[in-house]
């Protein structure tokens, strides 16, 4: 059974419940939205993800990159990609030396200075994740599967925790148990690093995340839009149009 936990952290507050009679009698009530990202590095998928407003930071990865067409220059890509957005923008070294990732992130934050540094989790990676940290840049460590995983992240002073669901649920271990427990690990030690939910395979591991309550879930453009739909949604607007045209005519409208 999962333990269900109460968030405390930093988007969170405590409500005086004192004043007003008519509220519920719960003790913490929650201020912030979970945020969503789109995990992927196509423009064009990006673009129509951030037109519909609901979508506030966008993380990319080397194997994202990768699927898109060779021909593309790569800085521009991720130019573009962040001016279609807007918001938060992470990109990944491939370096696996901590001075290598760190000649990287000059280079990146060159790009544009409010770049998120993505940063695997590896023993120079947490290096350089300390070095950049104390030089106030934004950190996403990456490639994390246990919560004591996204401890050791947040000491070395990740701005972010990517835990990833769907490759632990590919080799039948439990994704958004991973999930839930950073958060419980979270709330007890009121860390201040967000925890991002990626490698998202489906609109139930958002839910699940969701409920969770981590801060942020990245997830690919497909299950963005798989999450919007639903056939009453469509039933609902097509109804309602033509009942608008049916009382139209009968008015002697159009
Ligand atoms: O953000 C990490 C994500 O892209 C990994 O997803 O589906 O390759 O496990 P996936």
């Amino acid at each position: 059974m999962r333990m269900k936990t109460t968030r405390t952290s930093s988007n969170t507050v405590d409500t005086d419940d004192t004043q007003d009679t008519h509220k519920t009698p719960t003790t913490t009530r929650k201020t912030a939205t979970m945020e969503l990202y789109v995990d992927s590095a196509n423009l064009a998928d990006i673009k129509h993800a951030a037109s519909l407003g609901f979508i506030s930071g966008v993380t990319t990865n080397p194997s994202l990159l990768a699927k898109e067409d060779p021909s593309l220059d790569i800085k521009t890509l991720i130019l573009d990609i962040h001016a279609s957005v807007g918001g938060h923008t992470s990109v990944e070294v491939i370096s696996t030396d901590a001075d290598g990732m760190l000649r990287e992130a000059d280079e990146i934050l060159k790009w544009f200075p409010e770049a998120t540094i993505k940063i695997p989790f590896i023993p120079e990676g947490l290096k350089a994740v300390r070095a950049l940290s104390d030089q106030d840049i934004p950190t996403n460590v990456t490639l994390l599967f246990t919560p004591l995983q996204a401890l050791i992240a947040a000491n070395a002073g990740a701005t972010y925790v990517s835990l990833f669901l769907g490759r632990l649920d590919d080799m039948a271990s439990d994704g958004l148990r991973a999930v839930e427990d950073t958060v419980e690990v979270w709330d007890m030690h009121d860390v201040e690093a967000l925890i991002i939910a990626a490698s998202i395979r489906h609109p139930i591991h958002l839910l699940g995340v969701a409920k969770a309550g981590a801060h942020i879930a990245t997830v690919p453009y497909k299950v963005l839009m798989q999450s919007m739909q639903h056939p009453l949604t469509d039933a609902g607007v097509e109804s309602f149009l033509a009942d608008h045209a049916k009382m139209m005519k009968a008015k002697g409208g159009a």
